[in-house]
């Protein structure tokens, strides 16, 4: 029986040294202390012969030492566990992005050409891979063991999660837990990671139960059929704001607050829009959550994070679309 599994990530092996690192250096520091108190519990023990008198003179050089050596120990420890925390929440650019919805007692999983699996997840070796991952219910936990990568699903918002895999998995994919209780069959909701070289992936994704659609044009398609074209039209008296060139940028709220237009903030203005108003607009828009999945509300988002490449509108054409909302009712 091996101790530890596979070391499947990029990430793996810096946390399996930091780890062993540390518990050596807890050994030690249990070993030096308790032996020293050991020692002087026997030999100072009620009625033993030692000398109880001696004085020590002050040895600077000696506190000194073990003052500072355990410091700059520690320190250096410090430094080390940072670096390997900061690269493993910060997700590199070029990642390959794989939508995850964790559900009571699955896990559901989207590429981004449309694809889906449920507790599988097919991805290619040796690139960065972006999961973004949300629930539709209860806090559900996304582990890979073999990748030494863990995180919270929960309700209501985006988590993401990135690892890299250093090697293809063949005949003996690696496991898929979840690792938050979850209700009364959290013990089955598992699943496998097959690793796949690149091309294989990309020959993958193509076979199957493919849909014609990729997550963006569905998200479009959904833009259409849905009804928010009618209101988020890119042009000056439009009821809601426009979304070209929103995503990433700075929105400003009826509070005169400032939010970034990210992922989350797309979500929550598609199942709350009451939430955060945007300044100039009347709160006229309806929660669309109870008649999208969580599919659906990502492929919203992955359509309007593209429409960032078209040229934000301006200000005065936005001005005029806030004057004229006021007649409208919805
Ligand atoms: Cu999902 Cu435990």
């Amino acid at each position: 029986m091996k101790l530890f599994p596979v070391q499947g990530s990029t990430i793996a092996g810096q946390f399996d040294l930091l780890l062993l690192v540390l518990v050596l250096f807890s050994i030690l520091s249990i070993a030096g202390i308790g032996g020293a108190l050991i020692y002087f519990a026997i030999r100072y023990r009620a009625g033993s012969g030692a000398n109880r008198k001696l004085k020590s003179p002050d040895n600077y050089k000696l506190e000194l030492a073990w003052t500072l050596i355990p410091t700059v120990l520690v320190l250096a420890l410090f430094a080390w566990s940072a670096k390997i925390f900061y690269d493993y929440f910060r997700v590199p650019d070029t990642a390959h992005e794989i939508l995850v919805t964790g559900k009571q007692w699955m896990w559901k999983i989207q590429h981004p050409n449309g694809r889906r699996e449920i507790n599988e997840l097919h991805i290619p070796a040796n690139t960065p891979i972006k999961l973004t991952m949300t629930s539709e219910d209860v806090i559900h936990s996304f582990f890979i063991p073999e990748f030494r990568v863990k995180k919270d699903v929960l309700p209501g918002v985006y988590s993401t999660l990135w690892f890299e895999a250093n090697q293809t998995t063949g005949a003996q994919p690696h496991n898929l837990f979840c690792a938050e209780y979850c209700g009364l069959n959290h013990s089955i909701m598992t699943g496998k990671v097959h690793v796949l070289e690149p091309a294989d992936y990309e020959r993958w994704l193509k076979e199957g139960n493919v849909e014609s659609q990729t997550m963006a044009s569905s998200g479009e398609r959904l833009f259409n059929a849905m009804g928010c074209v009618v209101c988020h039209r890119d042009e000056p008296g439009a009821r809601g704001p426009s979304l070209n060139g929103l995503f990433g940028t700075e929105v400003t709220l009826a509070s005169g607050e400032t939010v970034v237009a990210d992922d989350d903030y797309i979500r929550e203005s598609i199942v709350n829009p009451q939430a955060k108003i945007v300044q100039g607009y009347t709160p006229l828009m309806p929660t669309f959550k109870n008649s999208l999945s969580q599919e659906d509300i990502f492929q919203l988002v992955t359509y309007i994070r593209g429409l960032a490449e078209t040229p934000a509108p301006t200000a005065e054409a936005e001005a005029d679309g806030a004057a004229d909302t006021e007649q409208v009712e919805g």
